[in-house]
Formats: C-alpha cells, structure tokens, sequence
C-alpha cells in the first residue's frame, strides 16, 4: 500500500497488520492498523510513527511521497510501542530532526530508548508548530489513555489527529468511513468502535468528557478525525464524537450479558430458563460461555448490554477461574450504569455466588440480590426459579434504564 492523501500535502504512511490476533492480551479477531501521518509541508513532518516489526513498511510509504532523510520534525502524540516502537530506527535516519513531545512522553521515551543524542521540543496544550502553510496546535490528553497522551489539530486542515481516541482495531483496505461502510458494513464499524472504547478507554469516561468539552470550548473546527488505529472518520467525524459522548456517559442497550462458565453444565443448564425469562419480559439476551470466549469480546458485550448476569459454580469454596478473571478484569475497567446480579450451580456448601457478589459490590454497580443458586443439576422446580428471576431481573433492568434515560 502506498501513501494516502487525506488532505492537501497530508498523507496516512502507516501499516496494517492483517496477522495480529493478540495485541497485549485483547483479541484483534480483525487485525488492526498503526496509522500515523506525513505532513509534506515546508519543514516536512512526520506524527507518530508505527509498530517496529513495520518500520520498514512506514519508510516505504513516506519515501513514495518524499526521501525521509528530509523529515525535520516527529510528533510523538503517545509512547505505547504500538506507536512509538518504531523511534529508533527512524531517528538513526534522520538524526538532527526535532522530536515534539509531551514532558511525561519524553520521561517515558527516556525508558525505552537511549534518547540522549536526540533533540526534543516538550510541548504542552496550547503550544504550536509552524510547518509551512499548516499550524500544528498540541493539546494534552493525560491518560487517554496513557499520561504521556496527547492530539495534535492542523488549523488550516481542519484536521485532528486523535491518536488512539475514536480509533478502532480494523484491517482494511479502505481508510475512511464512508469507504468501510460501503465495503463492509456500519455495525461492523460502531462494534469496532465499542469494542476498542470498552477494553481500552471505559475507566476514563468523565476524562473524555472533560476533554471533548475543551475542545468545543477553544472552538476548534474540525472536518476530519484521523486516529492511529482503523478508518479515518472524513464522511461524518460527528458520529464518532458523539459515539464517545454516549459511551461516556455510561449508554447502553436494553440488552442482558448473561456470563458464565460451568464444570459439568449445571449453571449452563441455568442459563436457558434465565434467558427465556428476560427475553419474555421483551428484553434481548446474549449469554456468553467465558472459556469460549475471548475476555475482550466478553467485555465488549458486557459494556454494550444495560444488564449482566454473572454464572459460576462453586469450586473448591471460591468461583470458578475464568469467571474470577473475568470479574477482576471488570473491575479495574471501573464500569458504571449497569445492573448486574449472579447466579451458579453448587454441590455442598457452596461459596461462589456470594463471592462473585462481593466483587460486584465492590464495583458499585446496582446489584440485585440474592440471585439463584441450585445444589448440583437443576431440577424442573429449580429451572422454573430461574424462569421466574430472569423475568424479575428483566424488569429490574428495564426500570434501571427507563431511570437512566439513555
Ligand atoms: C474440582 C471440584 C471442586 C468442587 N468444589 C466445591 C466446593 O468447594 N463447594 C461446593 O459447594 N461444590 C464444589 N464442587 C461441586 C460443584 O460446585 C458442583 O458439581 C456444581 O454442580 C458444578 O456446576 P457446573 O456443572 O456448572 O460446573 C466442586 C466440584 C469440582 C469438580
Ligand atoms: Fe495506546
Ligand atoms: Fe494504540
């Protein structure tokens, strides 16, 4: 693939990675894409860079518009490898130019690199670069999601370079919305979008407000949202806005997440009834097998779901491995605005349940107690309880959500 305009003298020159299923333990089912942009302008400028293992991918991009001996300046928006692990290599091919970055980015950088021949520029919010006929203008975004984050806005281009914000994990071989859409489909594009904002971005919800509120406050027009990761939103940049406004205020669907795992198909056997229960009481239900399911797609349909229901049976007093992980990894995520309650098949004193409890208690999330516990097999009584508290639990959901309003 060659360089791509996406604005006059403005060029995606990053790489895809088609192959890429694990990146640091969430699963790319759709590989992804390290994009980062050349502005071929008076002092030509490169922002970001790629992944090492596409250096030269990147290098061959750029050298189809211009010799990247001639870049003179290097944005660094964020440290993470993803972006930044390429930095070496490009330096020892242009080392006089001027690397702009943030003071904790360039902290950071001094971890990974012996940066000590390269020449930095620490920038802050507010701070410009003239590269020619474009204005560069730097605004800091302190963990979004790294502390050494920030986004760099082209006036004249109208363009913002959002880094890992509104990013998604797609490879494809369309670079804009409109193009992907047309290609494949809108949903596959907003499931890319929740999946990336619910793994990667939900504890910083009241920080992205925040942020989205600075930017319509310095009044910045922007026609184009070019992030490092997946399509460039050039056809509506708007939805992409307001996809995070939503997400960040804790939206979801009226939907129930039943999630679980089972030894011997006790709890599982609990999940048909509970599903029949919310889906009677009109509420949609995914129910989620957790040792079949990649953790981030587990967490990508708890986020998306108003509604969770958490299946464990007991082993050895405590809940099963995988359910534990699961609610461990939930936890650190901070989730907000859902309801959630739990349910599990025991054999003697049983334990689980009320463990799993205890974790959601300490989330804070709305939780409704007592949930259902059957000793061993579910009996025609027991799959009757649980019809009935799938229904209870449904109609919990739906007042939640009604009282939320979103
Ligand atoms: C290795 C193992 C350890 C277990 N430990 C406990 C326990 O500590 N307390 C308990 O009440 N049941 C215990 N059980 C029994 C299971 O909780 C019970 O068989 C339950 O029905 C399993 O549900 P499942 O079919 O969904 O896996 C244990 C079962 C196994 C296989
Ligand atoms: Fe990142
Ligand atoms: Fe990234």
């Amino acid at each position: 693939m060659k360089a791509v305009e996406i604005k006059p003298d403005i060029y995606w020159v990053g790489a895809i990675d088609w192959g890429v299923r694990d990146f640091h333990g969430y699963i790319t089912q759709n590989g992804t894409t390290y994009n980062n942009y050349l502005i071929n302008d008076k002092d030509i400028t490169l922002i970001d860079t790629v992944k090492h293992d596409f250096y030269s991918v990147t290098i061959e991009n750029i050298r189809s518009i211009i010799d990247p001996s001639r870049i003179v300046n290097l944005v660094i928006n964020h440290i993470e490898p993803d972006h930044a692990s390429a930095i070496d290599a490009i330096m020892r091919l242009i080392p006089n130019a001027t690397i702009y970055i943030t003071e904790r980015g360039k902290k950071g950088l001094d971890r990974y690199f012996d940066t000590s021949q390269w020449t930095f520029k620490i920038v802050k919010t507010g701070d410009t670069l003239n590269t020619g006929k474009y204005n560069l203008l730097f605004l800091e975004t302190p963990m979004l999601h790294w502390p050494d984050s920030m986004v760099t806005y082209v006036k004249e281009a109208k363009l913002l370079i959002s880094q890992d914000a509104f990013g998604q994990h797609i490879a494809t071989a369309a670079r804009f919305d409109d193009e992907f859409v047309e290609c494949a489909s809108l949903f596959e594009l907003e499931d890319a979008v929740v999946d990336y904002y619910a793994n990667i971005l939900m504890p910083f919800g009241q920080l992205i407000k925040g942020k989205i509120a600075d930017i319509v406050k310095l009044g910045l027009e922007i026609d184009m949202i070019a992030p490092d990761h997946g399509i460039i939103w050039r056809k509506d940049p708007n939805k992409i806005i307001q996809m995070y406004l939503d997400m960040a205020e804790g939206k979801a669907g009226l939907k129930v997440a039943i999630v679980y795992d089972t030894m011997w198909h006790s709890t599982e056997y609990m999940t048909i009834p509970l599903m029949q229960g919310i889906k009677d009481e009109g509420v949609d239900c995914k129910v989620i097998k957790l040792r079949a399911t990649p953790m981030s797609v587990a967490i990508k349909e708890f986020w998306k779901s108003r509604g969770c229901l958490i299946g464990t049976p007991t082993i050895n007093n405590v809940m099963f491995p995988s359910v534990s992980e699961f609610l461990y990894h939930l936890g650190g995520l901070r989730p907000k605005n859902r309801i959630i309650g739990a349910f599990g098949s025991y054999g003697w004193g049983g334990g689980a349940v009320k463990e799993a409890y205890d974790a959601l208690k300490r989330m804070g999330l709305e939780v409704v107690e007592p949930g259902i516990q059957v000793q061993y097999k579910p009996s025609v009584e027991d799959e009757q309880k649980c019809y009935e508290f799938g229904r209870e639990f449904a109609k919990k959901v739906k007042e939640y959500h009604e009282k939320l309003g979103k």
